[in-house]
């Protein structure tokens, strides 16, 4: 990982952005928000095939609109998607449930990029092992999958969501592809998810904390903070 010259970082060759922009949420009005996060300069979106949480669709709209107002170009754009197992998905599947896991992976990103109107993600990320505990079979099998679509160019990077510690051990371990990214819930409470940040430096993965401000309300709300913002506010 390095600083590129347009001040995001530069992981396994590819610029990515310092902050992405978050879609989680946002439903019917996920379209203007991407739109209008586009328009402030955010070039980085992290989304998910999970229609539960996420309007991948309304992601790519904003996407699409923006590339053919001449806004940005999709060189400049860094789009970061998931795959969700089942257990994380409301009935609207972006896969065949019966299917096999690697099969689901396939259909799930073919999906994807229809959603985001492109024939590459940036990003793949596993949104979460199959348990709380280990890295299963399961796991091994989504992330074989995963492997293979970064081989046939539809992702430039992978990346792995909600993992912890003895899980990303495993990862690593194993004869494939290593992860580019962690991305988790970072809590101070917690201290900030240090052993797996730890595990990350060491293993030159990029790490992405979410939910910064909504896992950490005593942190947010803490009286120093307040002044800091004041201070930087009054100049
Ligand atoms: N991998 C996963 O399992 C997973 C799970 C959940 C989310 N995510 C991703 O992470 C994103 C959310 O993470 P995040 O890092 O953006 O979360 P965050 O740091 O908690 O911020 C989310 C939003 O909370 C609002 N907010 C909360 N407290 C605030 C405060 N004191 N002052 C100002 N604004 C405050 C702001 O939005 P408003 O101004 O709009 O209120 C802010 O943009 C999602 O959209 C999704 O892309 C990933």
């Amino acid at each position: 990982m390095a600083q590129s010259s347009s001040g995001g970082l530069t992981v396994n060759g590819f610029s990515v952005p310092l902050i992405l922009y978050g879609t989680a949420w946002k439903e019917d009005r996920t379209e203007a928000l991407v739109e209008l996060a586009l328009k402030t300069g955010y070039r980085g979106i992290d989304t998910a095939n999970q229609r539960r949480h996420y309007f991948e669709e309304g992601v790519g709209q904003a996407v699409q609109k923006a590339i053919a107002s001449g806004l940005c170009r999709r060189e400049e754009l860094f789009l970061q998607t998931k795959f969700t197992y089942l257990g994380g998905q409301d009935h609207r599947l972006p896969y065949d449930p019966r299917a096999s896991l690697a099969t689901q992976v396939r259909q799930s990103m073919q999906s994807s990029l229809e959603h985001l109107g492109t024939d590459h993600v940036d990003s793949y990320v596993l949104h979460g092992p199959s348990s709380g505990v280990d890295w299963c079979p399961d796991d091994a099998e989504v992330w074989q999958a995963m492997s293979e679509l970064k081989r046939a160019g539809q992702t430039r990077l992978l990346g792995v969501s909600n993992i912890n510690l003895r899980q990303l051990h495993a990862l690593c371990k194993g004869d494939g592809e290593k992860p580019s990214f962690v991305q988790n819930r970072c809590y101070a409470r917690l201290g900030w998810d240090r052993s797996v940040r730890n595990l990350c430096k060491d293993r030159n993965i990029t790490y992405q904390g979410f939910s910064l401000l909504t896992a950490n309300p005593e942190v947010v709300n803490h009286s120093g903070i307040e002044i800091g913002v004041l201070e930087s506010h009054s100049g």
